[in-house]
C-alpha cells in the first residue's frame, strides 16, 4: 500500500488555524494586541459570536494597539465607524462594521460602504451573517464562544492574505 504523507511544503502552506481560551478581558486585549502586529492593508476580518461575546472588545484592543488614541464605540446604529491606524509604519484606514441592525443590503450600498471594500482599507466586520451576499469574502474569520470562564476563540485563515497574517501571529496554539 502506498501512503501519501503531506509534503513539508504542503504542511507549511496549509491554512492557519488557531484555537485558544481567553480567561478574561485582559486576554482578549492581549489577542487584539498580537493581531494588531500582523495586520495587512486591505485585510477583511469577520467576527462571529453571540451578543456580548467580545467582538467589539477585540476590535477596540486592535485599534488601540495599532495607534488609535480615542474611544472605540460599537457602531451599532451607524453600522460603521472609520479609523486611521498604523500598519507597518504606514497610515491605513480601518473600517469597523457592526451589521447587527442592518435592515437591507440597500442601506449598506447607499451608505457607500461597498467603496470601503478595496485593496487598502482594513475591514473588521461584526455580524457579517447579516451582510450575506453583499460582503467580500473574508481573509480571516474569528469565532468567539462564551464559556463558563471567559471565552473560547478560534481564528481561521480563509485566503492567502489571511494565511500570511495568521502565520505571523504569536499568541494561540496552532492546530
Ligand atoms: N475573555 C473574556 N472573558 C470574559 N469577559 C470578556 C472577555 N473578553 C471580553 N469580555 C467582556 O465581554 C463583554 C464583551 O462585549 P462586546 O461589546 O465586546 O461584545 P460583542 O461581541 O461586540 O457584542 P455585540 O454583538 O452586542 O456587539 C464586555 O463586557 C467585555 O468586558
Ligand atoms: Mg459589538
Amino acid at each position: 500500500m502506498v501512503c501519501f504523507e503531506p509534503s513539508k511544503a504542503a504542511k507549511e502552506f496549509r491554512m492557519q488555524h488557531y484555537k485558544t481560551s481567553l480567561a478574561d478581558e485582559a486576554a482578549t486585549q492581549a489577542l487584539g494586541k498580537s493581531l494588531a502586529q500582523c495586520l495587512l492593508a486591505g485585510i477583511v476580518i469577520h467576527l462571529h459570536g453571540d451578543l456580548g461575546a467580545g467582538k467589539t472588545a477585540l476590535t477596540r484592543a486592535i485599534l488601540h494597539a495599532a495607534g488609535h488614541q480615542g474611544t472605540v464605540k460599537s457602531p451599532t446604529y451607524t453600522l460603521a465607524e472609520p479609523y486611521e491606524i498604523l500598519v507597518k509604519g504606514e497610515v491605513t484606514k480601518l473600517m469597523h462594521f457592526d451589521l447587527y441592525r442592518m435592515r437591507s443590503a440597500d442601506e449598506f450600498i447607499e451608505a457607500g460602504f461597498r467603496d470601503e471594500m478595496n485593496e487598502k482599507t482594513i475591514c473588521i466586520i461584526e455580524w457579517p451573517e447579516k451582510g450575506d451576499g453583499i460582503l467580500p469574502l473574508p481573509d480571516l474569520a474569528i469565532h468567539f464562544t462564551i464559556a463558563e470562564i471567559g471565552r473560547e476563540v478560534e481564528l481561521r485563515a480563509l485566503s492567502d492574505k489571511g494565511n500570511i497574517c495568521l502565520s505571523q501571529l504569536h499568541f494561540a496554539p496552532n492546530l
